[in-house]
């Protein structure tokens, strides 16, 4: 699918996002393991989202969704049944990582993999700690999906992550509820910590000191009522919409506001973006609010070190709000980027070269100047749902229509994506 993006000259109204891709896994997961039946309002209706549903079921959870809600009858810590088939986590690096830790402790051996871009993302990450807890993991090269899991009694360990990454903590986690005694993880670097308080919620005696967290094995897991709040990473898209066309004032309904996500709102805030965060509540251990944002001067940043782990979902769109930014923005210790769903620097250089835009590219980053035009160009998602939204943003401040070709990427974390921005574009 090919998408033409006009150009906008302001952007008003109201936005509503989908809920939150991260949390939305982490119930879909949890709520199988728990002991009777669960009520998920606004779970993703994203397709990495509904790839961890179709696995759930084909591991033997019955799950219902209509309109309002998903509903999860959960079957306990010992309820799920091997699969007739390989599992398939389609696009998901969330769903593999983070369904492995479970299937690791299953008493039967089963499949899992995806699509192409899927089948190319480093797993090694996952199966070090998990062969150390002793489960039996073969890999395609050793190293890529399609994985094979032996699932074993696993035993309870303390792991270091050498990269910083939430699927991996939440992967040695969720094998840790199956282990023999207490799972530690120790975090050098604190990324989003969706999985620790669903857990908590759900009844896992978890804690956090100092950057370890650990949990017990064995817990019994209560079935809840749960919300999911909206996607901040869906939210950037808007934000920065806001900010590179000429009169801009939108309001972002619902959206999750985790303090180990929300640095992108204290990012952009140094930068000028004038946000305001209204109506903030808490729901089932999370904060969600409402945002306003307002056309801006924006001048420009530096995102490094822990920064970058906080915002790497997002550098996509912020590479294109530099280029439009008074000073531009300057990313390092991002090679993570680089084994995302496509390589994310390569896909940035190529869409940027596109648009008559300069940037300079590293191995774990990017300098991107500020102060730039953006041409209209035929752009391309490279398959991948960040990239398509980040240039459907870069488009609407070109000086001409453009097309984005396999736009219908965006539909891995935000379906409505187009028609929202159509409906707030004039
Ligand atoms: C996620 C963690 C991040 C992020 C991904 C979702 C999660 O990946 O990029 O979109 O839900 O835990 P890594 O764990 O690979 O950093």
């Amino acid at each position: 699918m090919v998408e033409h993006i006009s150009p906008a000259r302001s952007l008003s109204g109201t936005v509503i996002l989908p809920g939150d891709k991260s949390i939305s896994h982490r119930y879909g997961m949890l709520a199988s393991l728990a002991e009777g039946t669960s009520k998920i309002r606004n779970y993703s209706a994203g397709a990495d989202c509904q790839s961890t549903l179709r696995c759930m079921r084909a591991l033997g959870i019955a799950i219902e969704t209509d309109a309002d809600q998903t509903v999860v009858h959960g079957k306990g810590l010992d309820g799920l049944s091997e699969p007739a088939a390989m599992l398939d986590a389609g696009n998901s690096g969330s769903t593999i990582r983070m369904l492995s830790g479970i299937l690791a402790a299953q008493p039967f051996t089963s499949r899992i993999g995806g699509d192409e871009s899927l089948s190319r993302r480093p797993m090694q990450r996952i199966i070090t700690p998990l062969a150390a807890m002793g489960a039996g993991i073969d890999a395609r090269d050793g190293k890529y999906p399609p994985l094979t899991i032996t699932g074993r009694l696993l035993r309870a360990i303390e792991y270091k992550l050498p990269v910083a990454s939430a699927q991996v903590k939440s992967c040695i986690l969720f094998a840790g509820l199956f282990a023999d005694g207490e799972t530690k993880v120790v975090e050098p670097i604190r990324t989003r910590d969706h999985s620790e308080i669903a857990l908590r919620e759900f009844g896992a005696d978890i804690s956090y000191d100092h950057g370890t967290i650990s949990v017990p094995g064995r817990p019994h897991l209560r079935p809840l009522d749960l919300y999911v709040p909206g996607d901040l990473s869906s939210a950037a898209f808007f934000l920065v919409a806001s900010q590179i066309v000429g009169e801009s004032d939108l309001v972002i309904q619902g959206v999750g506001l985790n303090p180990t996500r929300s640095s992108l709102l204290d990012f952009l805030v140094g930068m000028g973006v004038r946000i305001q965060v209204l109506d903030v509540q808490q729901t089932n251990g999370e904060l969600v609010g409402n945002l306003r944002v307002r056309k801006s001067r924006v001048r420009g940043g530096r995102v490094e070190g822990a920064l970058t782990a906080a915002l790497i979902d997002e550098l996509p769109v912020l590479a294109v709000l530099g280029a439009a930014s008074e000073e531009g923005l300057v990313v390092r210790d991002a090679a993570e980027l680089r084994v995302k769903e496509t390589d994310r620097i390569a896909a940035l250089e190529e869409n940027f070269r596109r648009m008559g835009l300069r940037m300079e590219a590293r191995p774990d980053g990017f300098d991107v100047p500020g102060g730039q035009q953006f041409r209209a160009a035929e752009l391309d998602s490279f398959g991948d749902h960040r990239i398509a939204m980040a240039f459907a943003v870069a488009a609407l401040a070109a000086d001409g229509p453009c097309t984005i070709g396999d736009a219908a990427a965006a539909s891995v974390s935000f379906p409505a994506f187009f028609d929202t921005l159509q409906r707030i574009a004039a």
